[in-house]
């Protein structure tokens, strides 16, 4: 048995893990800074990393104590490298590299996106079910990532598509903040969603013949529906007139914000199910994936496993957002020797 001790602290959670053999999560503590960063609507930095350096060992401790084991019993110390704010992702690999040091312990630093795609290997009691069927296509959507990733094998990845401007994630907590919700976006987003009586039509960015993603336009076509609302102005006079964003959602009534979020995130849907369900037919996919903050998403579940003829993986909801018992298993699976253990916040998953 190799017990792999995984840290993540790339964004916003500071999370710690033990998995078994990289699939049998043994602990997966996550603390959450959420409530320290609502108020600015966003991540603030500085904040991340202070809350970094409070909460590392408390939660390392626990993951430990959960998984009822002592850090003498651990074979194996993963972290996450990059992608991640710079400040943040430092506090979790320096801590992991010097427990491993004083511990005589291997450490492996992993690749943040290489763990989503690890998160549907993942299950928290036995008997664990049946590996992925490979080559898998993911669909890697969180608030910083919307990718389309062909996996060959475990450290083997083509990448098929990605967005070329706001992610998917990013694009709800952008929405969320105009149409005055709360952060995160996307829960907030699907919570009023579901009270709309008749969904705004919103734009989809097909880009055809790629499969590549784009929503920084739907995001101004929510931005230009809500101030047309908002000021009782039609579309094209509210063009003209441009409200400033940050009053935009004042003058909104909560059905107008019912409406306008569940189109907005009928749009997000559609684009994202359809672009997987053409590329997992045309690319030959033995199954399919979806990971990420993104995939916790009620609407774009329920659309991937109507929309997707072949083996769908979807990541457990626990192991959708930030979390390190996907860092551990990618550790576990892909273990890496880099010479170079610094931190790198714009680290790629193909072609670095
Ligand atoms: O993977 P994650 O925890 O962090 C990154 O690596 O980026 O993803 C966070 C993102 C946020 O943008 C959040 O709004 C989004 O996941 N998210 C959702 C839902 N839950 C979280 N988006 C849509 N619907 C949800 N239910
Ligand atoms: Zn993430």
């Amino acid at each position: 048995v190799t017990l792999t001790l995984g840290l993540e602290t790339s964004c916003d959670e500071t999370s710690a893990a033990v998995v078994e053999n990289g699939r049998l999560v043994r602990s997966n503590i996550v603390s959450s800074q959420i409530a320290l960063h609502a108020p600015f609507g966003g991540v603030v930095p500085e904040i991340a990393s202070r809350q970094h350096i409070r909460a590392i060992v408390p939660v390392v401790q626990a993951a430990l104590a959960e998984a009822e084991v002592t850090i003498g019993e651990i074979d194996v110390v993963a972290a996450t490298q990059g992608p991640g704010l710079a400040g943040a992702l430092l506090v979790g690999l320096t801590f992991a590299r010097s427990l491993a040091l004083s511990r005589g312990l291997p450490f492996t630093p992993v690749n943040h996106l290489e763990g989503h795609l690890q998160s549907v290997w993942l299950a928290a009691k036995e008997p664990l079910p049946p590996e992925p069927e490979l080559p898998m296509l993911a669909l890697i959507v969180s608030g910083g990532h919307t990718e389309l990733v062909l996996v060959d094998d475990h450290g083997r990845y083509r990448l098929v598509g990605r967005t070329r401007d706001d992610a998917a994630g990013e694009a709800f907590d952008k929405v969320a903040r105009l149409l005055g919700l709360s952060y995160p976006g996307g829960p907030a987003i699907q919570k009023v969603a579901s009270d709309a009586a008749s969904p705004s039509v919103l734009p989809r960015a097909w880009l055809p013949g790629t499969y590549d993603f784009s929503f920084s336009g739907l995001k101004t076509a929510v931005l230009h529906m809500a101030q047309a609302q908002s000021s009782g102005l039609t579309p094209e006079e509210a063009r003209g007139v441009r409200l400033p964003q940050i009053d935009v959602a004042s003058g909104l009534h909560p059905e107008q914000v019912a409406n306008i979020a569940a189109g907005f995130q009928e749009s997000v849907v559609d684009v994202l199910t359809a672009k997987t369900a053409r590329a997992a037919a045309e690319l030959g996919a033995a199954s399919v994936a979806m990971v990420g903050g993104v995939a916790a998403s009620q609407a774009l579940r329920t659309r991937m496993q109507e929309r997707i003829d072949r083996p769908l993986h979807i990541a457990p909801f626990a192991y959708c957002t930030d979390n390190a018992a996907m860092i551990a298993s990618a550790g576990y699976y892909v273990p890496r020797t880099p010479e170079n253990l610094d931190v790198r916040p714009g680290m790629a998953l193909v072609g670095a």
